[in-house]
């Protein structure tokens, strides 16, 4: 069913297919919208850059993390948690992302930063965070409504980055917005819903899946950044569990539990980049040596882009339709996310 148009589109009502393959949109829209942020802080003397921010919307921050660890001599943190790092003060830069506003634990770390004097922005659609970022004079880059949290990656992401161009943290990055938004819209053509699956990477990779659970596997940065985004499209979206983890790291334990049969019910997807550190790179073969032997299949999958940044992007984006191809597949709204919800209402009280 997955060349059948009509049955993809019954399967997703809300349109998250559309949402996941209208990155490119949002990546040009949201630096738009981050650069254009009225009323930022200055960027003068800031020491240290956090970003917090949870599921969908933290996802934000590890991009960013990722993207300028070797760049940038600030150090970027990202905070998912109820928590601000104790380091964070008046010349700490902290970004508050979430896309409804409401989300509790960035809530805390926006009443932290703006108790400890912290130069503080807001990333978001609105709710709370909104509200409370108005009533204290905290700048805000507005994120259009109307997507579900995890879908607005790039406006989300691309905001920050924007705001932080804005404040002179980071060197422009207009070419690289530009280069990141063609190669998105070529991935687009070769991944959309009319290409057959003979020739449609994201629809064989769902079909590739199957029944087994999926495994993730990137090199540290910008490939475990990847890796834990699919997990996470393939949790809300697909409805499965997942896993994921980064290389080097998992030669020095996860290898060891993939002992003999013990994959017989997953499939390991390696998520490869151009860029990847020469040492990290050559741990894949001996390691997809290891999960094969448990049992485990594999396919490898490449990013398309030149840049880290284009890289990163294409696999979220080929995550983002693997996971909702795989909920057709399976026979799953994309969308509803009960779990989160019902959790989120419970604490309400
Ligand atoms: O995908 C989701 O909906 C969640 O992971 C949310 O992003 C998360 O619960 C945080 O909510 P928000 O993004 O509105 O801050």
């Amino acid at each position: 069913m997955l060349d059948d148009l009509a049955a993809l589109a019954a399967n997703d009502p809300s349109g998250m297919l559309d949402a996941v393959l209208g990155l490119a949109a949002q990546v040009r829209d949201g630096y738009r919208e981050g650069l254009g942020a009225v009323d930022l802080p200055a960027g003068d003397g800031v020491t240290a850059v956090a970003v917090c921010g949870m599921g969908g919307s933290g996802v934000s921050g590890d991009i960013v993390r990722a993207l300028y660890r070797d760049r940038l001599t600030l150090p970027v943190t990202v905070a998912k948690g109820p928590v601000l790092p104790a380091f964070c003060g008046k010349d700490t830069l902290v970004l508050l992302s979430s896309y409804s506003g409401n989300t509790a634990e960035t809530l805390a770390c926006f009443e932290q930063a703006t108790h400890w004097g912290c130069r503080v922005v807001a990333v978001t659609s609105g709710g709370e965070l909104a509200r409370r970022a108005a009533e204290q004079g905290v700048p805000t880059v507005p994120v259009p409504t109307g997507f579900q949290p995890r879908a607005a990656v790039g406006h989300l992401t691309f905001g920050v980055l924007g705001a932080l161009e804005a404040m002179g943290v980071v060197p422009t990055l207009e070419e690289e917005v530009d280069h990141v938004a063609t190669v998105l819209e070529r991935v687009r053509n070769r991944i959309g819903p009319e290409v057959p699956e003979s020739e449609n990477r994201a629809k064989r990779l769902a079909r590739a899946i199957g029944d087994r659970f999926p495994v993730l596997w990137g090199a540290d940065g910008v490939g475990s950044v990847a890796a834990a985004r699919w997990r996470t499209e393939l949790n809300e979206n697909a409805k499965v569990p997942a896993f994921s983890a980064a290389l080097p790291e998992l030669d020095h334990n996860e290898v060891v539990g993939w002992a003999a049969g013990t994959g017989e019910r997953f499939v390991l997807l390696t998520l490869r980049h151009t860029g990847e550190h020469a040492d990290v790179a050559e741990r894949f073969p001996p390691s997809v040596e290891v999960a094969l032997s448990s049992g485990m299949l594999h396919e490898e999958v490449r990013a398309d882009g030149d840049s880290p940044l284009a890289a990163l992007m294409s696999l979220v984006m080929l995550g983002g339709a693997v996971s909702v191809y795989l909920a057709a597949a399976r026979g799953v709204d994309p969308t509803p996310i009960d779990a989160i919800t019902r959790i989120k209402k419970a604490l309400e009280g």
